[in-house]
């Protein structure tokens, strides 16, 4: 072993080892509509046993922020842009809208692609369908099983009159089966004919727990003590997921990838109060931009992780994610997006990167939703109306403020109104200090009106008709934009 040759030998010989360690394989995992107070990390009456030992084994991201809705946090996820920059920040992306995510935009697996990662997705897309170029396997993904829309019936695999399921590009008919089930199995056998010499990147957007509230009776059948039915149906939908994650990290266990997977959890905004959804003690739900929309439920744990065992307090945004996945699988991220490369911090969990974000700045129709808020240090400002969701829910409560009736004129008592909270001292947003504190608000004030600036506007055009099932064999299908 004493020539250069020889060295140079020995490097290659190792370097799948090398190239292994740096790339670890990544597992993205998003919970639909998923509540702060619906894991049993943080609530005992939730039974999420694998959810609750990932996250014991790595931290729990206390301060992981996101979008008040779908379509802007996975925008994120992929894109590492934010929604008001994308024309993305108006709710999100409807069945019969000729839109998707930015075409311009690269996408995480296209990146992951060039590092020599094979990758998957599987689950909820929502980031556009009108044509093929907005589908997954058209943005970086080598397969994809799932469904293009919003939402859709957890059985017969449609909604609004259309089906919509797909492996890879071809439509697929319902069975009857759960879709925890089958995305549970898809991403087994994934898996288990994964090439080991190539890292793996799975992004795994569940449909669980989003409405509509269906589960298998065996599941809701474990919370006889909750009081009403919708929570029990819910929390049965959350005990699915959990079942279905264990299912998937046994699998990679049994191929001998755990060791080398970096898994990552999270919500893609808080919890819809109106289905069974909770983020007590946090303020409000879904679609608003109180923490109680905005908090994510996740965590980080496996591959690279140094802290096993811990809480993470230190902020990060859904924007973040884009570039600090592409970090911790070896690749460099392009300097000019808005989320910032996180890996190192989460890594060591040393200090955060980020200590200012917008929670969002959408003012088209602010009679239903317009909303902007900003988060600076400890600070928090909400301009205008925060969402029709503005109370503090205990688990059992019935919300019956439908997100969808929201009332005429609901904004009214906001026009004009800043509401500043200390996050630090008072995280359940109960004490509004705009008044106390005015200073502070023009300060925050001044800086969101920097961001207005930025604003690409909303891009939410009214429906199309050719996007009608009917026109293709009954399934949602691109081709009409
Ligand atoms: C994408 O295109 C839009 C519109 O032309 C442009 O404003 C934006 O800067 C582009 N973004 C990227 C990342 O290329
Ligand atoms: C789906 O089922 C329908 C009948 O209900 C059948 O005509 C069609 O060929 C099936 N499509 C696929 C993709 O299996
Ligand atoms: C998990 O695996 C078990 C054993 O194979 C199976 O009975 C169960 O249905 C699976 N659950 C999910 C959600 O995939
Ligand atoms: C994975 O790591 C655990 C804990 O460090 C260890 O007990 C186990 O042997 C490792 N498994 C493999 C396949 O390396
Ligand atoms: C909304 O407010 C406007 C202005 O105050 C008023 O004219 C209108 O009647 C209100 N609409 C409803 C449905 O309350």
């Amino acid at each position: 072993m004493s020539t250069t040759s020889d060295l140079f030998f020995v490097i290659f010989l190792l370097l799948p080892y090398l190239v292994s360690s740096s790339s670890p394989n990544i597992l993205f995992i998003v919970a639909d509509d998923y509540g702060w107070n619906d894991v049993g990390f943080r609530n005992p009456d939730v039974i999420t046993p694998n959810i609750d030992k990932l996250a014991h084994s790595g931290m729990i991201l206390q301060s992981s922020y996101v979008m008040p809705v779908c379509t802007p946090s996975r925008n994120s996820f992929m894109s590492g842009h934010y929604a008001f920059k994308s024309g993305l920040q108006h709710l999100a992306i409807l069945p019969e809208q000729a839109t998707c995510s930015p075409l311009n935009y690269t996408f995480l697996p296209q990146k992951l692609k060039e590092l020599g990662y094979t990758t998957h997705a599987i689950g909820k897309w929502h980031l556009g369908f009108c044509k093929w170029e907005c589908t997954p396997t058209y943005r970086g993904f080598d397969t994809f099983y799932g469904y293009y829309n919003g939402q859709e019936d957890y059985y017969k695999l449609s909604v609004v009159g259309g089906k919509d399921f797909r492996d890879n590009k071809t439509p697929v008919n319902a069975t009857g089966e759960y879709s925890a089930h089958m995305y549970a199995r898809r991403a087994q056998s994934i898996i288990m004919n994964h090439d080991m010499s190539k890292p793996m990147y799975m992004y795994l957007p569940f449909q669980s727990v989003h409405e509509p509230l269906q589960v298998p009776a065996q599941y809701s059948a474990m919370y006889p003590n909750v009081k009403t039915q919708s929570r029990k149906t819910y929390l049965g939908m959350v005990t699915a997921m959990d079942e279905a994650i264990g299912n998937i990290t046994n699998t990679l266990k049994a191929k001998g990838m755990f060791n080398d997977t970096l898994i990552i959890f999270t919500a893609d905004n808080g919890g819809w109060t109106t289905f069974a959804g909770n983020n007590y003690p946090l303020r409000g739900g879904k679609a608003t931009v109180f923490e109680g929309g905005t908090r994510a439920t996740a965590f980080i744990t496996g591959a690279g992780i140094q802290k096993t065992n811990s809480v993470y307090n230190g902020i990060i945004h859904a924007v973040d994610w884009m570039p600090t996945v592409l970090s911790a699988a070896g690749g460099t991220p392009d300097p000019n997006l808005d989320g910032i490369d996180q890996w190192d911090s989460l890594r060591t969990g040393g200090e955060s990167k980020r200590t200012e974000f917008v929670y969002n700045i959408d003012d088209l129709k602010p009679e239903v939703c317009g909303h902007a808020a900003i988060r600076m240090g400890d600070y928090k400002l909400i301009d205008g109306y925060p969402g029709l969701y503005q109370g503090w829910y205990k688990p059992d409560e019935v919300v019956k403020d439908n997100y969808n009736d929201a009332p005429v004129n609901a904004t009214l008592p906001f026009v004009d109104k800043m509401m500043l909270f200390n996050l630090k001292e008072d995280p359940n947003e109960h004490v509004d200090l705009s008044k106390k504190l005015p200073d502070v608000v023009l300060k925050l004030k001044s800086r969101l009106d920097y961001y207005h600036k930025l604003i690409v506007p909303a891009n939410f055009p009214s429906n199309s008709k050719s996007a009608a099932p009917k026109n293709y064999g009954g399934f949602w299908t691109p081709g009409w934009c």
